[in-house]
């Protein structure tokens, strides 16, 4: 972790504050690429991922949007009540699991609510490149959304649509015709999970390698009421472990001294990807296919149906 300066904080749209964050010294800030994001532990000790939203030619500062989420760990919460400009934050190096497709021409980003954040640093970044792209941005009414004034611009003009649905799922956009016809476009989707569940539903007619998901659950955001505890056994020790409800298994084997590679962690790139050799997953990702669900689990959020799973770890 680094220390940075808050050298600017404000609200900008109902329950989303903005934060921008520099050099805490004479070190520069370390480079980044449009889509990625940063850990960042607020004062209470809660570690959580916010996307840079500003345009990654800008070397001095990161840029974040947070969502005051009470419903959320805290972190949010914390960091929107009681960090103020001029405070010092930690944060980790920027991390990309939501990069542009380097070949692309065309690009497609749906967006839905806080799920805007990395999209802003994708669309800039095209901007730069000349390559072309459309956004959906979908949210509850104009109070909630964030950097409308900056989307009415010359800078994106013609090139986005910002829908209001007043938090009735009656009144949704329909993104089929946007959907219906697969093309050379990569397909990028950020916001909360029903969004991506549509997203996926329809586009399981395009290429997998064309559509991108990204969303920042954590496995407690994941969580179903009822959950659980169950046993996973990690075939290549024997050892068994606990894991409780409201914790990933990735969370409960690094508990215990298991390493596992992880990058979203919110069930949506892959990085976890992990052989199921006994037991039935109760599947809670976005990326397996529906013959890939008996064998395979994404560690990083998907639980079990049977008291215990054995997995190839
Ligand atoms: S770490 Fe990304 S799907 Fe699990």
């Amino acid at each position: 972790m680094m220390t940075v300066r808050v050298a600017h904080a404000a609200r900008i749209a109902t329950d989303i504050h903005l934060l921008e964050l520099r050099s805490a010294g004479s070190t520069p800030l370390p480079g980044w690429t449009a889509g990625s994001h940063v850990s960042l532990r607020s004062p209470n000790g809660s570690v959580r991922k916010y996307s840079l939203c500003n345009d990654p030619a800008e070397r001095d500062r990161y840029v974040i949007a947070v969502k005051r989420d009470p419903a959320g760990r805290g972190g949010s919460v914390d960091l929107i009540d009681h960090v103020r400009a001029g405070d010092t934050v930690e944060i980790g190096e920027p991390h990309n699991a939501f990069d542009l497709a380097p070949r692309a021409q065309s690009f497609i980003f749906i967006a839905g609510g806080i799920g805007i954040t990395p999209i802003m640093s994708m669309m800039k970044q095209l901007n730069a490149d000349g390559r072309r792209y459309q956004l959906c941005y979908l949210t509850r009414s104009p109070e909630h959304t964030a950097f409308a004034d900056e989307l009415a611009g010359d800078e994106f003009r013609g090139k986005v649509v910002v829908h209001h649905d007043g938090g009735d799922p009656a009144n949704s956009y329909d993104l089929w015709p946007l959907l219906e016809k697969p093309s050379s476009a990569h397909v990028y989707c950020c916001g909360p999970r029903p969004l991506l569940e549509a997203v996926r539903d329809m586009t399981g007619h395009w290429s997998k390698s064309a559509i991108h998901f990204e969303s920042f659950i954590d496995a407690g955001a994941a969580a179903k009421p009822g959950d659980k505890p169950f046993t996973v056994r990690l075939a290549r020790s024997g050892d068994r472990v606990e894991v409780a409800p409201g914790q990933s298994i990735l969370e409960a084997i690094r508990a215990h001294g298991h390493e596992a590679p992880s990058s979203c962690e919110s069930g949506t790139c892959g990085t976890c990807r992990t052989t199921l050799l006994e037991g039935e997953a109760d599947h809670r990702d976005l990326v397996l296919m529906d013959d890939e669900k008996d064998t395979q689990i994404m560690i990083c959020v998907s639980r079990a149906r049977t008291p215990e799973i054995a997995i190839d770890r």
